[in-house]
Parts: structure tokens; C-alpha cells; sequence
């Protein structure tokens, strides 16, 4: 295989907690991890971006877990606020010299010529999420200020429906004037997400949205009424190569799958 100009993997809803024992609904998300990220090795991407729901129940112990657990990865990895994270325990454990505050988890770095945005959807108390004032200010002078790199933002939260009742209740409640941003900047290649634990892509005007599968259990992309399947845990890879992205789905239980050509949604911005 030709190596890409960039290659980078995003994972999600990780779920980890801090009891060994503790099997959340039958599938121990410490041992998907520990393969996940046998896996990730081998393909060595870039970096990877772990989208939130990094813990299942905002304890400082399920972070310190999750860190031990994350000692085998090579990559440099980049993590983002769920609706099961705490921020300020988040801090005290992977950032224990920074003031342990409660502020939202966001970022930004550059890898080559494209820049990625890390937001944060979440909530404190809330399992749906929503983008505060300051923060939709803060990703508009991003986009404003560097409009010639092609970005991917990354956030918790679906920001369009999957039309599955119950997630969409839960997703990004004030979704609308992030669309619109998106929307006014041409740079924006992608947006990409995690919290439904499950893989739906499509095109929504010029703009990639994907989300991946849960690093544990799935929810069924059919029943309108929670529902777990058996279906295998994964997560997202992609590759730019001269301008050009690819990506693929790889599963825990071998599969490769490669993104077909997405559906376009019509855009609807008021
Ligand atoms: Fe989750
Ligand atoms: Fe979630």
C-alpha cells in the first residue's frame, strides 16, 4: 500500500469504566479497545481522534483506566466531551498540570495543509447536546481565520437526524446555526461524529456528515425504540492522498468496508 499524504482514524463512544468486571450490555469495552487499538497500530494513522463517551460514568478511576489502556497506542490521540464525560475529572487525569476546570473541551491543531476542530457538544447532566454562544463565536473566527485549509470538525453529537425517534431527541438540540455556519464556509470537507453507535454517512451540500460505530455496543439503525444489536463494534479510518479522501469502516470482526458514494441531502439553512 502507497502511503497517504495523511492518514487518521476516528474512534468513539469508548465507554470505558473503571470496574474490570462490569460488562455493559455483554460487551466488555476494556478488551474492544485493547484490540482496537492492535488494529489501529498496524494501520498507523496520523493521529486519531477518540469523539467522546470516552467513559460510562464520569469518574476519575474510568480515566485513569482508559489512560493505562491507551499507554499501547502509538498514535498521538485527541479527545473530545460526551455526554457520559465529566470535564473537570477528564482535566485532573489526562491534564492533571492545568486547572482542573469545568469549561468545554475544544481545540484545534493542523496536520499538513488541513486543520481539524474539536468541539464540544456536551451538556453537564444532559444526555443531549447543544453548542453554547461562545462557543459557535469561537468556531466562526476559526473558520473566518484560516478559510484556505480544508477542515474537519469533530463533535460528540448528530447535528442532522438519523430518523431514529429516541436519537434524535438526543442529539444536537440548536443545531441550526451550526449548519449554517458550516454551510457559509467552503472549507468545511467534513463533520463527524459519534453518540449514536452506529455508522450513517451521507452529504449534506458540499459537506461530508459520518458517524462511526460505537468502540461497545450498537444501537439498532432501524427500531425506533432503543434497542442493542449484536453488530460489531468499529470505528473510521480516512486517507487524503493528492487532494483526494478515501475512507473505509473497519470492524472488529474483520470487515473492511469501504465508504460507498453517499446519498446527498437536500440542504435546508433558514
Ligand atoms: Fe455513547
Ligand atoms: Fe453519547
Amino acid at each position: 500500500m502507497t502511503r497517504a499524504d495523511l492518514r487518521f482514524a476516528h474512534i468513539s463512544d469508548l465507554h470505558i469504566l473503571a470496574d474490570a468486571s462490569r460488562l455493559q450490555h455483554g460487551v466488555d469495552t476494556a478488551a474492544v479497545l485493547r484490540q482496537a487499538i492492535d488494529m489501529l497500530n498496524r494501520l498507523r494513522p496520523d493521529f486519531v481522534v477518540a469523539g467522546g463517551d470516552l467513559i460510562s460514568d464520569e469518574s476519575e478511576d474510568s480515566y485513569r483506566r482508559l489512560q493505562e489502556l491507551l499507554r499501547p497506542l502509538t498514535a498521538p490521540i485527541h479527545f473530545l466531551m460526551g455526554n457520559h464525560d465529566a470535564r473537570a475529572a477528564f482535566r485532573r487525569i489526562f491534564h492533571p498540570s492545568g486547572p482542573p476546570s469545568a469549561d468545554p473541551v475544544c481545540g484545534a491543531f493542523e496536520v499538513g495543509s488541513m486543520r481539524f476542530l474539536l468541539l464540544d457538544s456536551s451538556l453537564p447532566g444532559k444526555e443531549e447536546g447543544a453548542f453554547s454562544a461562545g462557543q459557535l463565536r469561537w468556531l466562526e473566527e476559526e473558520l473566518r481565520a484560516h478559510a484556505d485549509r480544508p477542515t474537519w470538525i469533530f463533535l460528540h453529537h448528530q447535528p442532522l437526524p438519523i430518523y431514529i425517534r429516541w436519537l434524535d431527541r438526543l442529539g444536537l438540540t440548536n443545531a441550526e446555526p451550526f449548519l449554517s455556519l458550516v454551510s457559509r464556509h467552503a472549507q468545511v470537507a467534513a463533520v463527524a461524529y459519534g453518540h449514536v453507535h452506529q455508522a450513517r454517512s451521507f452529504r449534506y451540500g458540499r459537506t461530508l456528515f459520518a458517524s462511526v460505530p460505537a468502540l461497545a455496543f450498537q444501537f439498532s439503525p432501524v427500531n425506533q425504540e432503543p434497542e442493542i444489536t449484536q453488530d460489531s463494534p468499529g470505528f473510521r479510518v480516512v486517507e487524503i492522498t493528492g487532494g483526494q479522501m478515501r475512507q473505509w469502516l473497519h470492524f472488529l470482526d474483520g470487515r473492511v468496508v469501504p465508504e460507498p458514494r453517499l446519498p446527498a441531502l437536500p440542504v435546508y439553512v433558514r
